[in-house]
């Protein structure tokens, strides 16, 4: 593949050769594609012409290797008989252990990938690829401490009962292309350890960066176990939903998708919705906020990589009060921000991953400008490759688009307020309900405040931009930005469900429980736990 490289490319980053993925991961096998491809491309240009430069081919499956997947993941579980839903905890542990030690070496060549596959910063990449090594390490401490928790009999009303939490059967997994890699994770790991048996499809953006790990999934796990597909929603995971035969949608993405997916089940009753949805948090400044504390928070709530988090702040609501301070100084700090390459020293602003991003920014931008509200930042709206600098709107009002919609990007809306109940109501008609933040310190103002927030969201962030991080904590929301929870204590329980074995408490039942004790011939009747 030759290119015009630009001597600004670090030479530990250059593209020097694309990627041909020709393989993909089922049945435990990685089976050779000679059918159709799609080329894979970054925003990011290698060449003085600025244009994308080709990062290499996956292949393009359709329903016949949809369906084989499923059949894989089904055979995998076996209708609950299957090696890994059976497994020992002990070993199940030994398998994940053998995948992230495997990862752990991949992580320079994921780390490149996500530069530029997704425009991620070279820090927010590294971030990223270790997040999500010490999530699986965490995940497999809780693990164990789950399996220690359910090693034991419990009696009530002469009747032993020994309870766990055992596997739902097969989940289609699918992620988002902002954490392609640590989101992703974060619902595959739960779900397989628990037992359960899987079907992923990387994220459209952030797909390559699979490849690094395919041989990791394929003699980590028994076969079958893992199933990774690759293609169109449509064509590969539609099928997959219409079969009937999946228990669990594990998504990150949005509701749409999310919805057309159920859509296609046709046992919804079946299905357990595993969801991380979009949002759309709002930060609150009152007035006795502590402006530099408050200005540094929001940007980066609002700009982190360039807005592209479900966690991103959305909307700035402004106390009249101190409205003309917080837009003059958020307005030039905002400017001062460096746009360039993920690699470069100092850079918050990254080309953005998907094409035509930067015009639905401007139709956003043109939308509120016509209904009255101004640029207020210079360099606001300026469109440079596929880029658009970060315009601040103020005032947005809710007839605007920028209200409504959630950007996912580099747009900023403004809306002032005077009376404090005014943001806190709006919350209560939003669609959604992530996470807010709140500004200020007077605890007369607060108190009311957090105590109807945390009713309409699930995090409310006093004096600091909203996250999901860390990861031991909750990660939800409520009506259209979640279903389920997620954490490292919380997914293990969102990909399980409690399942017990229960005998009337007399001899003959007595005998046999000891008998299957001390035989150890069961690997679920078990008082052992690994330390
Ligand atoms: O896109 C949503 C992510 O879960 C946000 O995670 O707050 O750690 O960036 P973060």
């Amino acid at each position: 593949m030759k290119t015009k490289t630009t001597p600004t490319i670090p030479e530990e980053f250059k593209i020097t050769e694309t990627i041909n993925q020709d393989t993909w991961l089922v049945n435990g096998v990685l089976e050779k594609w000679e059918g159709k491809t799609s080329e894979v491309y970054s925003s990011i240009s290698s060449t003085e012409d600025g244009k994308p430069t080709l990062l290499g081919t996956i292949p393009y499956l359709g329903e016949p290797e949809a369906n084989r997947a499923l059949l894989a993941a089904a055979d995998a579980f076996g209708k609950g008989k299957g090696l890994w839903p059976t497994m020992k905890v002990a070993d199940r542990v030994l398998c994940m252990e053998r995948f992230v030690k495997q990862m752990e070496k991949q992580r320079d060549a994921v780390v490149k990938l996500l530069m530029w596959e997704i425009g991620k910063t070279l820090n927010d990449s590294r971030k990223e690829f270790d997040r999500t090594v010490e999530y699986i390490y965490d995940t497999i401490e809780e693990y164990k401490q789950l399996d220690r928790d359910s090693a034991k009999f419990t009696k009530h009303d002469g009747i032993h009962a020994h309870i766990r939490r055992g596997p739902l059967g097969i989940v289609l997994c699918l992620g988002p292309y902002n954490y392609p890699l640590n989101e992703t994770f974060a619902l595959l790991i739960p779900a397989l350890i628990m037992g359960n048996t899987a079907i992923f499809k990387p994220a459209k953006h952030g797909v390559l960066l699979m490849t690094p790990l395919l041989e990791a999934f394929r003699s980590s796990f028994p076969k079958g176990v893992v199933n990774i597909v690759y293609g169109r929603g449509r064509e590969v995971a539609a099928p997959i939903m219409q079969s009937g035969r999946i228990d669990v949608l594990a998504l990150i993405g949005n509701s749409r998708s999310a919805v057309a997916l159920q859509d296609h089940h046709p046992y919804k009753n079946r299905l357990r919705l595993v969801l991380g949805l979009e949002a759309k948090n709002p930060a609150v400044i009152l007035p006795d906020a502590d402006m530099d504390l408050t200005i540094n928070e929001c940007i980066s709530g609002t700009l982190s990589f360039n807005g592209q988090r479900c966690t991103a702040l959305k909307v700035l609501y402004v106390h009249e009060e101190v409205a003309d301070t917080f837009n003059k100084r958020f307005a030039e700090r905002v400017d001062a921000l460096k746009f360039g390459n993920p690699w470069e020293e100092g850079v918050m602003l990254t080309p953005l991953p998907e094409p035509g991003k930067p015009e639905y920014i401007k139709e956003l931008i043109d939308d509120a400008l016509a209904k009255g509200a101004k640029i207020i930042n210079k360099k606001g709206g300026k469109m440079m490759g596929n880029y658009i600098y970060p315009a601040v709107l103020y005032p947005v009002t809710k007839d605007m688009r920028v209200y409504e919609e959630e950007q996912f990007g580099p747009v900023i809306p403004i809306m002032p307020f005077d009376d404090i109940e005014q943001p806190a109501a709006d919350v209560a008609d939003s669609s959604y309900g992530q996470q807010v933040s709140l500004f200020g310190e007077n605890v007369h103002n607060l108190a009311p405040l957090i105590d109807t927030l945390v009713n309409l969201v699930c995090r409310v962030n006093l004096n600091s931009s909203c996250q999901r991080g860390p990861d031991v904590y909750p990660f939800t929301g409520r009506k259209d930005s979640a279903a389920g929870t997620l954490s490292v204590h919380d997914a293990l329980r969102s990909f399980s469900i409690r399942t017990f074995v229960a005998s009337k408490d007399n001899d003959y039942n007595n005998r046999i429980l000891n008998d299957l004790l001390d035989s150890k011939a069961s690997n679920f009747i078990s008082t052992d736990y690994i330390l």
